[in-house]
């Protein structure tokens, strides 16, 4: 495994793969199995050099958000890249990524940019797609991986690709949960063991959610709410049923939802998401099982 550190490395890294295709993984680090999931799924093209970016993206972070305290523990990182058989990670700096500083020139989300995630964090997505379009143009991917936990990113990745003619694929990868039902994400390091009990709340409340998606949206957001009000340790930022594909507001009775969730445990900021089908069942009674399940 090679490691580097600057554009050049990196491009002659690139350019010994003559021919071959590449598959990038990026991430900010702080490896969690989530990520070696990535990881593995990339491998699934076994003929796909691995590339894999860490690179804590200062853009993507609010003025105040936890970017100085953003965990960094990249000889466990590499360890983990090792590990995964990575053939190539890309370590920039800060520096190095934005060598002429702070970009003049941006990516702009959109208005997909500015709902859920983006109305807590304005200017996030900016930021992810920036530093993502750097990372494309930079390392020059066949397929890049990204998970589904944050589902407004891969969403918007998807979208840049498409209206900026990125010549790549994008493989959307299913989240990766701990057996208790918790999304695996590289803040959960931050829960205390109680906190961590209250988070549990999020899938819960999901998993509540797509019990009740035969009987159409209102019974989806009564039950998922439900389970959400009898953790008043959450300060719940959102709770939302939007289309899948397209993240427009949903057809209350059919289609393919996702369900998605944002909430604030003690100074941890978490997400998580689910898709569902909607509608085999007749509606129910208004707040009939409004209890928690
Ligand atoms: O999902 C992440 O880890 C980051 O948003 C990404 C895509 C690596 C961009 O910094």
């Amino acid at each position: 495994m090679k490691v580097v550190h600057t554009r050049a490395e990196l491009a002659a890294a690139r350019a010994a793969e003559s021919g071959r295709a590449v598959a990038l993984v990026p991430t900010m680090g702080a490896l969690h199995r989530g990520h070696r999931h990535l990881f593995d799924r990339a491998h699934e093209n076994p003929s796909a050099a691995l590339y894999v970016s860490i690179f804590v993206n200062p853009l993507q972070f609010g003025p105040a958000e936890d970017l100085a305290h953003y965990p960094r523990p990249i000889a466990d990182d590499l360890d983990m890249c090792a590990a995964a058989a990575a053939d190539v990670v890309f370590a920039p700096s800060v520096e190095e990524l934005y060598r002429g500083g702070t970009p003049a020139v941006t990516v702009h989300a959109g208005p997909l940019g500015d709902i859920l995630e983006g109305r807590s964090r304005p200017g996030h997505y900016d930021g992810v797609l920036t530093v993502v379009a750097k990372l494309f143009n930079l390392v020059r991917p066949d397929t890049a991986y990204f998970g589904q936990k944050d589902a407004q990113q891969l969403v918007l990745i998807r979208r840049m690709v498409r209206d900026l003619d990125y010549p790549l694929e994008i493989a959307g990868v299913a989240t990766v949960r701990d057996e208790d039902g918790l999304a695996l994400s590289s803040r959960n390091r931050y829960l205390s063991p109680a906190e961590r009990g209250h988070a549990l709340a999020l899938s819960r409340a999901l998993r509540a959610g797509q019990a009740a998606a035969p009987h159409g949206a209102a019974a989806v957001l009564d039950d998922a709410r439900a389970v959400l009000a009898g953790t008043p340790q959450l300060q719940l930022d959102y709770l939302e049923l939007i289309d899948a594909d397209t993240f427009d507001p949903l057809d209350p009775q059919t289609g393919r939802g996702l369900l998605l969730v944002a909430a604030r445990v003690g100074g941890t900021r978490l997400i998580d998401n689910v898709t569902l089908e909607l509608g085999a069942l007749p509606e129910r009674a208004d707040g009939m099982y409004s209890k928690e399940t």
